[in-house]
Order: C-alpha cells, then sequence, then structure tokens
C-alpha cells in the first residue's frame, strides 16, 4: 500500500532501524527494488528526480512506481519526490499522488546556487502548508552537501553546489536545525554531514571518520521527532568498479561510504538513506559484463535481468544492514 513518509519513518525510529531511499528511473530499477523488499520483507521509499522525471516523464514515473504497489500489495511503499527545487515543482507533485516531497531550499531553483536560511525557511515553510493540507509528507534540507575529504558537491550534471565549500557550509549546525523544524514543520530533514552525490565522494580509502557522526549525534538530541536524511550514502561497491574497469569502461579510482558509517548514523536518528549511485554502478558493471560475455546475445531483456540481479543483490544488502528487513 502506498503510505506517507511519516508514517514509514516513524515505524522506523520506534523500532530503531533505517530505510533506504532508492531512485527510480525505469522499470527495471523499480523491479529490483520491489523484488528485493519482497525477498527481505522490508518497507520501500522510492524517490524520483527532476532527471528521472526528464527521462521517462511524469505520468511513466508515476505509474511505475503504482504498479509496484500493485503488484507488492503487502509491502508498504513510499513515493517520494526527490531534490524539489520549488514550492511549485514539489505541488506538481502533489498533485500526481506522491506520498512525500522534497523541498530543498538549501540550494536555488538551479540545483547549484547555495541560497540563504531565511529564502530556505520560506518556501520550505510554504510546502509543508500546501503538502500537510493533503496527507502529504515533507522532507527539507538545512546544510550545503560537501565531501570534508574533497570540499566538493560531487554531482556536475545533478544537485550540487559549485566550486569549494567551507566546513562550515558542510554541517548542518544543530541550533539552526532546530529553528528551522520549529518554523517549518517539516517531517525530515536532510543535514550535511560529510557525504556528497555521485560516485566521486573521497579519492582515498575512507577511514573510520570519514563522516560527522557527533555532528549526527548533536542534531538528533535537539530535534529527537525530526526525522533525520542522510543524502550522497552510496558505498561506491570496489567490486562493481572492478567489473566495470574489467570489461572495458574506464572509471577512476574512488571510494563511497562504507555501509558501517551509515548504520551509525542510523543508530543516532538517520532513518532515510539516499542511495542512487551504487544501483548505477552495479547495472552498468552487469551490463558491461554480460555483453563481453555474451557477444551474440542482442535480446535487451537478457542483459536488462542480468543488471536488475545486481541491483537487487545491492538492495538487499542494504535492507539487511539498515535492519530494514522483516520491517514491511
Ligand atoms: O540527487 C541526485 C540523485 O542521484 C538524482 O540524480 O538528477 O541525475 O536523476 P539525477
Ligand atoms: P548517491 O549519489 O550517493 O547515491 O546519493 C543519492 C542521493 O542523495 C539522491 O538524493
Ligand atoms: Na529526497
Ligand atoms: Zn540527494
Amino acid at each position: 500500500a502506498l503510505i506517507s513518509m511519516r508514517q514509514m519513518l516513524d515505524h522506523a525510529a520506534e523500532f530503531g532501524y533505517g530505510v533506504p531511499a532508492f531512485n527510480v528511473n525505469n522499470l527495471e530499477q523499480i523491479r529490483a527494488i520491489m523484488q528485493a523488499a519482497d525477498q527481505t520483507d522490508s518497507p520501500v521509499i522510492v524517490q524520483a528526480s527532476a532527471g528521472a522525471r526528464t527521462y521517462a516523464g511524469a505520468p511513466f514515473l508515476r505509474h511505475l512506481i503504482q504498479a509496484a504497489v500493485e503488484e507488492f500489495p503487502h509491502i508498504p511503499v513510499c513515493m517520494h519526490q526527490d531534490h524539489g527545487s520549488s514550492p511549485t515543482v514539489c505541488q506538481r507533485s502533489i498533485q500526481l499522488g506522491f506520498s512525500s516531497v522534497m523541498m530543498d531550499g538549501s540550494l536555488g531553483e538551479d540545483g547549484k546556487t547555495p541560497m540563504s536560511y531565511d529564502y530556505n525557511v520560506a518556501v520550505t515553510k510554504r510546502v509543508v502548508e500546501m503538502a500537510h493540507g493533503c496527507g502529504v509528507s515533507v522532507e527539507g534540507e538545512l546544510g550545503v552537501l560537501g565531501s570534508l575529504e574533497t570540499g566538493q558537491a560531487g554531482e556536475e550534471d545533478g544537485v550540487g553546489a559549485e566550486g569549494t565549500l567551507s566546513m562550515d557550509q558542510m554541517l548542518t549546525d544543530p541550533e539552526e536545525a532546530a529553528d528551522f523544524v520549529k518554523q517549518t514543520g517539516v517531517d525530515a530533514l536532510a543535514i550535511a554531514c560529510g557525504t556528497s552525490h555521485g560516485a566521486y565522494k573521497f579519492t582515498r580509502p575512507p577511514t573510520d571518520d570519514i563522516l560527522a557522526v557527533d555532528r549526527i549525534k548533536e542534531i538528533h538530541k535537539r530535534i529527537p521527532d525530526t526525522h533525520l536524511v542522510m543524502h550522497g550514502s552510496s558505498s561506491v561497491p570496489q567490486e562493481w568498479l572492478a567489473i566495470i574497469n574489467e570489461f572495458g569502461g574506464e572509471i577512476p579510482e574512488t571510494y563511497g561510504v562504507p555501509v558501517e558509517q551509515i548504520v551509525e548514523g542510523i543508530k543516532h536518528g538517520v532513518r532515510k538513506v539516499n542511495i542512487d549511485t551504487d544501483l548505477r554502478l552495479a547495472s552498468t558493471g552487469a551490463i558491461r559484463r554480460f555483453l563481453v560475455q555474451n557477444p551474440s546475445e542482442f535480446d535487451p531483456r537478457k542483459y536488462f535481468k542480468a543488471s536488475m540481479q545486481a541491483m537487487q543483490e545491492i538492495c538487499v544488502a542494504r535492507y539487511e544492514a539498515f535492519g530494514t528487513a522483516g520491517n514491511a
């Protein structure tokens, strides 16, 4: 059944687990996520970005997600809009039937320019008023996502600030978070704690203090009833990078957020964990390998099946690691 993010994450908070929020753009990603959830008895958050809407079109996305709800009626599903760039974008998603929206007022409508605190409060508050009137949950974002190692936002063509960021910007301030929640009434808050979007988060194997876990703890202490969201939570599996490069790809050395550190965050209030890149890498690796190993195959269902299997394995691993499994 389709449920709101608030309902889903309140349960997660009560029982101390996290829920991965996987980005979806097509049938294969949605099937992989749902099959993994079915296999592990997990609740699901699927999220669509502006890029996803451009790629698939809003009606296709909407019906793909609704098809998932129909095929797996025993699995709770939250249909979330990722990184809304304006109240208008959020309004449109609410109208389309999304059960949760993100108003990302930390950046401007271009998805690149860091905005003032007052702007962020004003646009987020507007979305909360609109969404709550329709039973739809709202995620806000405070702070600017950036890698504590590189000072970069990471994403080139997606959502991400331009230029090098200061330590101050890259760590959400706990007092400001408390004021933000009080003024806007958001259900969930995306915080900056050292992660960044995309595959290029860290240039070296991450040390076990690569995330600002102390900061997560301080924020959770100030706003215990607001669900914390960790964006940029892909782990960039080294085994998939190796497969991509073995079968003709060229991806330079790079590292993501270790799963154990995300689990540490979950112990301190992180309830929604955004993952996109890991499924992209697994899918690409599986397709590259399949095509090289089966050069005479040309039925797309064959290589998409390999892609789905690879994505499903990642989803199962995250549902198990985050404690989501068994909570559908
Ligand atoms: O926030 C970024 C997500 O990974 C979505 O990426 O805008 O390329 O769909 P996208
Ligand atoms: P990754 O690029 O680390 O998968 O993060 C995705 C994300 O935060 C989507 O909002
Ligand atoms: Na989001
Ligand atoms: Zn994000």
